[in-house]
């Protein structure tokens, strides 16, 4: 396969690749030619995108596995308090909307339509007139047609993440959002997370004064779970490590750390570098168990530098393949404080230089910190049973919340189209680094010059209504 056609295939809507080593490019210029030749326009203006306020927001959800589940449960009381219905569901098997819809059936009265059966049944719910909003909970592959169908038939849509993972299904994305002018967003949970939140109080208060580094990372045994035969359905998720090389999972770690950097809001990523490390524990653990699949390119552990516009460093890891606790990092560095997470450390500079003392702030001092800049968004769901807050932690339900509650008062959304598809596109970027021994890759700009204005982030804005329902 020529260098060009490699390129095209791996910018491109190709998700296995199957190509010979000696086939990668080896300079960084053909790359940059290749961006080039992907790249669409993008009139980068829905940020701060307001839709017609929708009084109860009628939800369509497309795939009903582990985490289709979590979100139809997470929208219990946005149901109970006629935020939101759950008008219609739809998976592959038919015996999971049936259980769906009978967990449904115990706290919402009506009925949602059903649709099952074949793998194109999905495009019959997204035709449904009374659908507002499409929740996209399927494999990785089906989430860009399923949002470009859904928005083209003028719903708005939320995919699970990553909303892509080709830099042209990324175009798409932005093609079709700015066509209809619908929201367009991925679901990165994380970004709602209590101590995310609460770190970027405090660099929005300014604690941290100017941010240098961040570092993010997916690192989570995923092994039992994608050698299981019956966890995802059809192993969907293994099937991308056959083939594939780099980070696949970018956006738990980087959609915090983007919202920490201003991305999209004063500053962008300039350019990437990506490199995996030999691959040993997944194939291991793969033939201890008889698996059908033994062989896997993608490495134990991913490690990608970014570099922003404004000279900041993010180092973002993804590894699912060794046994090791769970971790996203949540480090970041700044003129007056350093946090680090996995558990939550904070650091905060002294005026005058010594070389003693250099140590993390001790438990008394750091919940003082805590309890000060605790995010107003979580203040304000303390009133809210715990029985509703679940998932991960309860950071499921403060993001469906505020989804549904912005999409009830006609707000902007706290995550847009642009970060969805920017903190995606790092996949296949990593991608086409890791095949090039690590080239430099530079990051296409999805806002059409758009982020280099400063605006303000949505999620640190609290919801100022009349609204005596919360
Ligand atoms: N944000 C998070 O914390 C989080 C956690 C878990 C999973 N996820 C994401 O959620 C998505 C789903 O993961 P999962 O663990 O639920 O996988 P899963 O395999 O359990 O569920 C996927 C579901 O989609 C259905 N499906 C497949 N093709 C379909 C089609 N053509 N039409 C309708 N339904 C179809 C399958 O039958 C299955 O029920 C993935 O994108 C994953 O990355 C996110």
């Amino acid at each position: 396969m020529k260098r060009k056609q490699f390129l095209k295939s791996l910018l491109g809507a190709s998700a296995f690749l199957t190509v010979p080593y000696s086939s990668y490019p080896k300079d960084s210029s053909s790359i940059l030619q290749m961006i080039e030749d992907t790249s669409k326009s993008s009139k980068g203006n829905l940020f701060g995108l307001r839709a017609r306020p929708i009084e109860k927001v009628k939800i369509g959800i497309i795939g009903l596995g582990n985490r289709g589940n979590t979100l139809l449960q997470m929208c219990r009381w946005l149901v109970e308090h006629n935020h939101a219905e759950i008008v219609a569901l739809c998976d592959l098997k038919a015996q999971k909307v049936t259980n769906a819809a009978e967990k449904l059936g115990k706290w919402q009265k009506l009925k949602p339509k059903q649709y099952s059966g074949n793998k194109n049944e999905w495009k019959q719910l997204a035709q449904q007139d009374n659908i507002d909003l499409l929740l996209i909970t399927t494999p990785w592959e089906m989430h860009t047609p399923m949002c470009l169908y859904g928005m083209n038939q003028g719903k708005h849509v939320a995919s699970e993440v990553p909303i892509a993972y080709t830099l042209e299904d990324c175009w798409s994305l932005i093609e079709v959002a700015e066509k209809t002018q619908k929201h367009c967003i991925m679901l990165e949970n994380c970004c709602y997370n209590e101590e995310e939140l609460f770190v970027l109080n405090m660099i929005q208060n300014g604690v941290f004064g100017d941010l240098t580094h961040a570092e993010g990372a997916y690192l989570h045994d995923l092994r039992a779970h994608m050698l299981s035969t019956d966890y995802y359905q059809d192993q969907w998720r293994l099937k991308h490590h056959i083939e594939r090389d780099g980070n696949f999972y970018t956006t738990h770690g980087l959609g915090p750390i983007s919202f920490y950097l201003n991305i999209g809001r004063g500053d962008t990523y300039s350019h990437l570098t990506s490199m995996s490390s030999r691959e040993l524990n997944l194939s291991s653990t793969a033939k201890k168990m008889n698996s059908k699949y033994t062989k896997f390119k993608c490495g134990d552990m991913n490690s990608t530098m970014i570099k922003t516009a404004l000279g900041k460093t993010i180092l973002l890891q993804f590894d699912v393949h060794t046994g090791r606790p769970y971790s996203r990092i949540n480090k970041v560095v700044g003129t007056k404080a350093v946090h680090d997470g996995y558990p939550s450390r904070l650091y905060i500079d002294k005026e005058e230089l010594s070389y003693w003392g250099h140590q993390w702030l001790n438990p008394e001092a750091y919940n003082q910190y805590k309890t000060k800049y605790k995010h107003p968004l979580i203040n304000k769901l303390e009133s809210i049973s715990e029985k509703f807050k679940q998932g991960h932690g309860g950071m499921d339900f403060v993001m469906i919340y505020r989804l549904i509650r912005c999409l009830n008062l006609g707000l902007p959304l706290d995550i847009n189209v642009y970060d969805s598809v920017m903190w995606s596109a790092i996949t296949p970027l990593s991608e086409l680094s890791v095949a090039t021994k690590s080239a430099s890759v530079p990051f296409p700009d999805f806002t059409g010059g758009n982020w280099k204005n400063k605006k303000p982030l949505e999620v640190m804005r609290t919801l100022n209504t009349s609204d005596t329902k919360k």
